[in-house]
């Protein structure tokens, strides 16, 4: 499986650390040092189903496919304001596209998983092009009085479609029960039966917990997909890792022993944007020209769950 095309999209409402500032108790300087995130893009009169259609259409631009060329769409998403049709369901007519569709929910590490489902999918059925979307608001799970969390998050959207041919080398997921230490939970309807009382709760993050989860969890997965394939880290020229927080990043990187520059990011930006954060990623530096025809280059993403993914590929370039 390989690349063939992609998109991104984000809000327009650009939202710096001095914004937040005013009117909770913070400051630029906590959260850049932190986290690393100077501003983040919040929604504020679009809608994610507009961005996620145009990450969508971008990515379908660039890999000069036709809406019916589409064999299938798969809409990495945690959660937006329908809980049915699904977000893949709504982009699919406005992008003139009628083949099947679902939603997955891998977290901040959905996009990865999308991957790897297409994959399966491009080596097991009679398809040839599938079209990822990962559309994200993370922004809306959060308490906006809650300063530990609403600080960390960005809206966004990204797009690829993949084909069959040579990529993808590689993949390794994980799984894990830990709820405790992440989770937001939505109230959903009563009925005149239901004894349990489960209210709306906006985000609640042991932040630390998470910070030593994650760093653990994708130092495994890079580590095994290494070995696995008899490689380095000195072998890999890119890590696109999941844009959670610089310090994460940071972490890794020392780990593996890299040079800063294999390490690209764009978290001062965009902040914590979910399973769209790889694929904006991609995206930008795909049509700058810092992504280069034949580079190897390894996907990590983690997210509640707690769950990972990570991916090993080569690059083919895209023509913009
Ligand atoms: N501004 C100022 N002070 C703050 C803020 C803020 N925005 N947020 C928390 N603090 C305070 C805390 O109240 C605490 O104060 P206290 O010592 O008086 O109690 C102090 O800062 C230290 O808090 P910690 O939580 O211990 O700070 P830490 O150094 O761990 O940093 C952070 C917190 C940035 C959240 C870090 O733990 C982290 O990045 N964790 C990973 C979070 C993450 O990436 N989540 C998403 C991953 S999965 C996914 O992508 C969905």
């Amino acid at each position: 499986m390989k690349i063939i095309g992609t998109g991104s999209a984000l809000p327009e409402k650009v939202v710096t650390n001095d914004m937040l500032a005013g009117f909770l108790d913070t400051s630029d300087e906590w959260i850049t040092t932190r986290t690393g995130i100077r501003t983040r893009r919040l929604l504020s009169h679009e809608t994610l189903r507009e961005l996620a259609l145009k990450a969508a259409q971008a990515a379908l631009q660039s890999s000069g496919l036709r809406p019916e060329d589409i064999d299938y769409l798969i809409c990495s998403n945690v959660a937006n304001s329908y809980v049915s049709p699904s977000l893949g369901s709504i982009v699919l007519g406005q992008l003139g596209c009628s083949c099947p569709t679902f939603d997955m929910n891998g977290a901040c590490a959905g996009l990865v998983y999308s991957l790897d489902v297409a994959d399966a999918f491009l080596k097991s059925r009679d398809m040839k092009n599938i079209l990822i979307v990962a559309a994200e608001q993370p922004s809306r799970f959060c308490s906006w009085h809650d300063r530990a969390t609403c600080v960390l998050f960005g809206d966004g959207a990204s797009a690829m479609v993949v084909t069959q041919g040579e990529g993808f080398k590689d993949f390794r997921l994980t799984g894990d029960t830990h709820t405790e230490v992440m989770y937001y939970k939505r109230q959903m309807e009563r009925t005149p039966y239901d004894r349990v009382e489960e209210p709306t709760e906006p985000l609640v993050m042991n932040g630390r917990e998470v910070f030593r989860l994650a760093v653990e969890a994708c130092i495994n997965d890079v580590d095994t997909l290494l070995e696995r394939n008899g490689m380095t880290g000195a072998d890999v020229d890119l890590f696109l890792l999941h844009q959670a927080n610089m310090r994460i990043i940071e972490c890794i990187r020392e780990h593996l022993g890299q040079p800063k520059e294999k390490f690209p990011t764009n978290i001062q930006k965009y902040g914590n944007t979910s399973s769209a954060s790889i694929g904006i990623l991609m995206d930008e530096m795909s049509r700058s020209g810092e992504l280069k025809d034949g580079q190897t280059v390894m996907l990590s993403a983690f997210g509640g769950g707690f769950v990972t993914a990570a991916a090993l590929l080569k690059w083919s370039a895209i023509q913009y």
